[in-house]
């Protein structure tokens, strides 16, 4: 049997009162629509059709289209209507799966599972069992448990309205019949529309079997039309993160203020403080330890090092037992061997650092590449650039920079040499020697103090 994937994402989303389209906003960092295209994407379907709505023509331009068909619905006419816009695409001989653009958390095994209860040329629906189930198409069944039809909310009867088994939305059709069924729907229901819930009576009538499932998690059907539900959303995505982190030996000081915006992965006995934010890929290794209030993007550090609170650290990788911050700043290609401390106020950018060395404090490191074991006194800046053109820093092994000292480069410094506090060095300094560059003191036997005239 062929899998075919339609996305319904045409819907205006008013209630979000935003100029990005709803499908756009995004959920643990990524846009709510690109959560469904990557579970469709996991059942390598035949093809993917989304139906976007007017002056949708952003989410288009934004999502990246691998083997996407989109689908303009220039009204938005129902969910019936929607799906009719997307047949052209579909083989009759396929079984359509509707997927929701504003569901994001639905789960690939949940729709899997969907997909391997459902025989060829059959009909299976995803339902979940809501506490509150008001404004959802409610499931009604039969006296031996067989469904009979999906009535929405506000065509429901006072006794269907206590019906708390809801319709997901995500339903399996096949094609063949499914396009027979979308020509006969009617508009003459509360909302006018053309609902593709009134196919399911339809498939019943005609003596399809209905199957149906219910999903683990009810956050994997619940539905974002406001920025409340989004955020609600949110932290259940987080929850069940910190949740499956912990259960894998990782400490999470406080789970609700835990959150993962991309792919972590977590060696034993790591500890998260308070408000940590991972973004994109992140490897922490066992045993480090990670402070309130960093920031970790594309960032991967090796077991034992430790964070201290307030850091922000970008596209840079470290090695074991380094000690970070607090207050600490890595840009984008910092690299950092064993046993390296960056402390207080030090920002360090495309700057590679050997085993042991140290930047303690009040530093800026750029375009640096510094040996083992070297000392960087507090205030030491390299500079970098000229105006136009950046400039490398090369320090050797053992070498020791005194305080507020400026590397102007392109400069050399060479193993185990030593570096007199506030020089402004602008040539190679050799290896071996001590290198002041600064005004000698002098102190004036003729200096009077001034006078009040
Ligand atoms: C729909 C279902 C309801 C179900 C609920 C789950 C119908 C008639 N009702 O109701 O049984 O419980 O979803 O959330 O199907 N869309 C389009 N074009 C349209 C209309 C909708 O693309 O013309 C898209 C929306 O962007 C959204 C999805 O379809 O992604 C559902 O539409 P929505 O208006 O939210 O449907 P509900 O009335 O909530
Ligand atoms: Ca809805």
């Amino acid at each position: 049997m062929q899998l075919n994937v339609v996305i319904l994402a045409a819907g205006q989303g008013t209630r979000m009162r935003s100029k990005l389209p709803k499908v756009l906003h995004p959920l643990a960092g990524k846009p709510m629509l690109q959560w469904v295209l990557d579970a469709a994407y996991n059942l390598q379907p035949a093809a993917i059709e989304v139906v976007y709505g007017h002056g949708g023509e952003t989410v288009c331009e934004t999502i990246p289209g691998k083997n996407i068909s989109w689908v303009l619905q220039t009204e938005q006419l129902g969910t019936g209507h929607a799906v009719q816009q997307a047949m052209q695409h579909v083989a009759p001989e396929q079984q359509l799966l509707v997927l929701y653009g504003d569901t994001p958390l639905i789960n690939p095994q949940t729709l899997q599972q969907l997909v391997s209860t459902t025989p060829a040329g059959e009909v299976g629906i995803i339902t979940a069992d809501f506490s509150d189930p008001f404004g959802l198409g409610r499931i009604v069944r039969d006296s031996n448990h067989g469904i009979i039809g999906i009535v929405e909310q506000k065509d429901a009867t006072v006794e269907q309205q206590t019906i708390t088994e809801i319709n997901t939305g995500i339903m399996l059709l096949p094609a063949r019949k499914l396009q027979h069924w979308l020509s006969q729907l009617q508009t003459n229901n509360a909302q006018g529309e053309l609902y593709l819930t009134d196919v399911i009576a339809m498939a019943v009538a005609d003596g399809v079997p209905i199957h149906s499932i219910q999903p683990k998690n009810n956050s994997e059907v619940s539905g974002v039309n406001t920025r409340v539900q989004l955020s609600q959303l949110e932290r259940a995505y987080q929850s069940i993160q910190a949740e499956a982190f912990m259960a894998e030996g990782v400490t999470i000081m406080d789970p609700a203020r835990f959150d993962v915006r991309g792919e972590l992965t977590c060696g034993e006995d790591v500890t998260i403080d308070i408000n940590v934010i991972i973004e994109g890929k992140v490897s922490i290794g066992a045993g480090c330890k990670i402070g309130a209030n960093v920031i970790l993007k594309n960032v991967s550090l090796a077991a034992n090092t430790e964070i201290l609170p307030n850091c922000i650290l970008e596209q840079s990788t470290l090695g074991e037992n380094c000690l970070i911050g607090p207050f600490a700043r890595l840009r984008p290609g910092t690299e950092l061997a064993n046993n390296v401390k960056v402390g207080n106020y030090v920002e360090t950018k495309k700057a590679r650092v050997g085993e042991g060395s140290k930047i303690p404090h009040l530093s800026y490191i750029g375009d640096a590449v510094i040996g083992k074991s070297v000392n960087i006194g507090a205030g030491v800046i390299t500079a970098n650039y000229d105006g136009v053109n950046k400039h490398k820093t090369i320090i050797g092994d053992h070498v020791f920079v005194g305080c507020d000292t400026q590397l102007i480069a392109p400069v050399n410094i060479g193993d185990n040499a030593f570096i007199g506090c506030g020089s402004s060095i602008s040539k190679n300094a050799p290896a071996g020697k001590l290198t002041i560059a600064r005004a000698r003191q002098t102190t004036l036997a003729s200096w009077q103090p001034p006078k009040k005239s």
